[in-house]
């Protein structure tokens, strides 16, 4: 297939984070133990039997990340070698198959190359979002794992998850309801903790928020993460931390911050338990982070009945953020130095 076809007419810098199809997506089957070939296809439909496991008993996991196209052309993937390890410890949580990491990267590139037409241009402000995904699929009943797999991954242009482009301010909300417990799926990137939270999301958007905050189910204390994303904080005493817990999804974008606040900000950076309203008065700049959040500052947050601003005002974008977010774009990009070489070329 010639990849290199001419773009399709969208308006690109006016996409949202939604649903378009685009021409193909790649599909693999397990069945008797192994995975078959897999291919490209056409059609967005899975047909399954009523009885999936995926269906009853939420027996699926999914990844998410993005391909961007460089200044000269080049589409980029940003760490996928963590998603296909991520992917390979919500599979087998949930009693599902390993996905061999170079047929998981190899399924992406092969989606993301037949798809190039629908690959925002570079200074587009949009990306192409992938979505790998893992679903226990053929007849069952009984609470036990699925006879079959199939593993897809389809593929999307998209704008800015919070309807905003470059950095604006946005809001959480402090759920009511638990998103993961201690020692339960929270880690994982599996459908279930998201059905879960869309109460919470539901209820922090009646708040005015963009999206629920979730703190630690135990204690209800300590921050863990918001709905889509996992917090970093930049303190008022020059410390950048972010939240530990088993209960959180280990950020890839987050992991990625890190070592840029300490090795590019020279920030001294902790991975701690973060007590929210011992520690707020600290807070000098607080952000959201993930693939599809990039960083997105957080300008006020709601606990305790009221709205708490941000530093004061809540109502800038800090300094630290606006370094960071350059750092992870103009990498992501292929416009700066990328010295751990996190950037993986889709040839075309
Ligand atoms: N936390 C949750 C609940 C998420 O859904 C995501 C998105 O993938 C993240 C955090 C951020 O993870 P990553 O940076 O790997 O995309
Ligand atoms: C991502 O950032 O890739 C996610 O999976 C979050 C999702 C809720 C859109």
């Amino acid at each position: 297939m010639d990849a290199k076809v001419n773009k399709k007419d969208l308006d690109w810098s006016k996409l949202g984070f939604q649903y378009q199809r685009t021409d193909y997506r790649f599909r693999a089957t397990w069945s008797n133990g192994s995975w078959d070939e897999g291919g490209l296809i056409e059609s967005e439909f899975i047909s399954t039997h009523e009885g999936a496991p995926a269906l009853h008993y939420a027996q699926q996991c999914f990844e998410g990340m993005k391909a961007q196209t460089a200044e000269d052309g080049r589409v980029l993937l940003f760490r996928p070698d963590l998603n296909s390890d991520r992917m390979n410890l919500a599979g087998p949580r949930l009693l599902m198959p390993e996905i061999p990491r170079e047929m998981f990267i190899a399924a992406v590139e092969q989606a993301v190359r037949a798809n190039y037409a629908w690959i925002p241009p570079y200074g587009s402000g949009a990306s192409l979002y992938i979505r790998p995904m893992l679903v226990g699929i053929g007849e069952n009943l009984g609470l036990k794992p699925a006879k079959s797999y199939e593993f897809r991954v389809f593929v999307s242009p998209v704008g800015p998850y919070y309807q905003q482009a470059g950095l604006a301010l946005i809001s959480l909300a402090v759920s009511d309801v638990d998103r993961a417990a201690p020692k339960g799926t929270g880690s994982f990137k599996v459908g279930a903790n998201y059905a879960g939270g869309l109460l919470a999301t539901k209820r922090a958007q009646e708040l005015g928020a963009n999206e629920a905050l979730y703190l630690d189910s135990l204690e209800n204390r300590y921050i863990d993460e918001a709905g889509s994303a996992n917090i970093i904080i930049a303190l008022k005493d020059g410390t950048f931390v972010t939240p530990k817990s088993d209960a959180i999804l280990p950020s890839i974008t987050r992991r990625s911050i890190m070592t840029l606040a300490s090795e590019q900000l020279n920030l001294s950076i902790e991975e701690r338990p973060i007590d929210l309203r011992k520690e707020f008065s600290n807070f000098k700049e607080v952000a959201a982070c993930g693939t599809a959040a990039v960083l997105t500052p957080v300008g006020r947050i709601w606990f305790d009945n009221e709205w708490h601003d941000v530093n004061d005002d809540g109502k800038s974008v800090g300094p630290i953020m606006q370094k960071l977010y350059d750092l992870l774009i103009g990498i992501q990009k292929g416009e700066i130095a990328d010295p751990h070489g996190w950037v993986h070329e889709v040839v075309l």
